[in-house]
């Protein structure tokens, strides 16, 4: 009798896990008007564990990503601008998400591809899970988001129970880094100076070889031109993308201003 109660309780433990009361509120829910609301704004991307080699590899190389949502309540879509630190580049992109909402989902589209994730709400509202191909384990993934660049021990250990719930552990995640995008006591890299004048966001390879070019061109040392253009913009204590999201934020408002 005794065995077979301790046989029960070992086969009931993973279903219990994935039961627990945190694990219960996990769940896929309708997105509604207020979620897009809620969901509008400014976000950063903190760490992800993804098991799809493609997704993986992504994330492997991105040391920091923030991006706002502007939702459109009546299309379902929410506008994304994204500004990633790719390599101690930065790396701008705009596109448009598709919200289903009675699925809970949001996807975006890649030509024909659609990726789509999950959106999943926690107990701390200034954080989120998108989950990805859930019920495939070779594949499952999990990305976290919370609106500062560094997530509270709290809100890390939050996205760790819920890792744990759909059956991942928290060994898989990889992690943002804005410690090395931190560029307070660095020159910043050429390509972010490129981008502050540049009219597109992305240097090519080209263009940064052209920028170098030029510079030994005009006799200049390269350190200190740099230098004094990154002061200018003051952003000496941001990331790299911070130039760049401010030059996008003084043509909005030039736009707005001219009739
Ligand atoms: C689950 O959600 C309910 C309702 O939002 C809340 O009252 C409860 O505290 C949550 N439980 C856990 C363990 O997060
Ligand atoms: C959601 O917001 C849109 C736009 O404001 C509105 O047209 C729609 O009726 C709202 N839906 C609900 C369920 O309130
Ligand atoms: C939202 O989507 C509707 C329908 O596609 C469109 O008419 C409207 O201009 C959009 N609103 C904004 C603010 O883009
Ligand atoms: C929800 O997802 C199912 C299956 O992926 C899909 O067939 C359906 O069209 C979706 N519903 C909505 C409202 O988009
Ligand atoms: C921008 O997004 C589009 C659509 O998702 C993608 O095809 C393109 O490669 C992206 N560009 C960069 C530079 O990431
Ligand atoms: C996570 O993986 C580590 C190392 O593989 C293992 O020691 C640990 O027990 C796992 N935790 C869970 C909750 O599965
Ligand atoms: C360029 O600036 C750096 C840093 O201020 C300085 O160490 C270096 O000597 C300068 N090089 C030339 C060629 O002036």
């Amino acid at each position: 009798m005794a065995l077979l109660w301790a046989l029960t309780v070992l086969s009931l433990l993973p279903l219990l896990e994935a039961q627990s009361p945190a694990c219960a509120n996990l769940t896929v829910k309708p997105i509604t008007n207020a979620t897009l609301d809620w969901l509008s704004g400014k976000w950063f991307y903190i760490g992800s564990a993804f098991r799809n080699p493609e997704y993986k590899q992504e994330a492997q190389k991105i040391q920091a990503d923030f991006f706002y949502f502007s939702p459109n309540l009546t299309a379902d879509t929410i506008l994304l601008h994204e500004y990633q630190s790719v390599g101690d580049r930065c790396v701008y992109n705009s596109s448009y998400l598709k919200v289903r909402r009675e699925n809970g989902t949001l996807s975006k589209f890649e030509g024909a591809r659609e990726h789509i994730a999950y959106l999943l709400l926690l107990r701390d509202p200034r954080t989120y899970i998108l989950a990805f191909s859930l019920d495939d384990e070779k594949n499952q993934g999990m990305s976290f988001y919370a609106d500062k660049p560094e997530a509270t021990p709290e809100q890390l250990e939050e996205f760790h129970e819920a890792l744990v719930c759909k059956g991942m552990n928290k060994t898989e995640v990889i992690y943002t880094d804005w410690k090395k995008v931190n560029v307070r006591d660095q020159t910043p890299h050429p390509a972010c100076l490129l981008l502050l004048t540049a009219d597109k966001p992305e240097a090519t390879p080209e263009q940064l070889e052209e920028f170098h070019e030029a510079l030994v061109c005009k006799g200049m040392n390269k350190t200190e031109v740099i230098y004094t253009d990154w002061k200018k913009v003051n952003v000496r204590d941001q990331d790299v993308c911070e130039p760049l999201q401010k030059q996008h934020e003084l043509e909005r408002k030039k736009a707005e201003e001219e009739p």
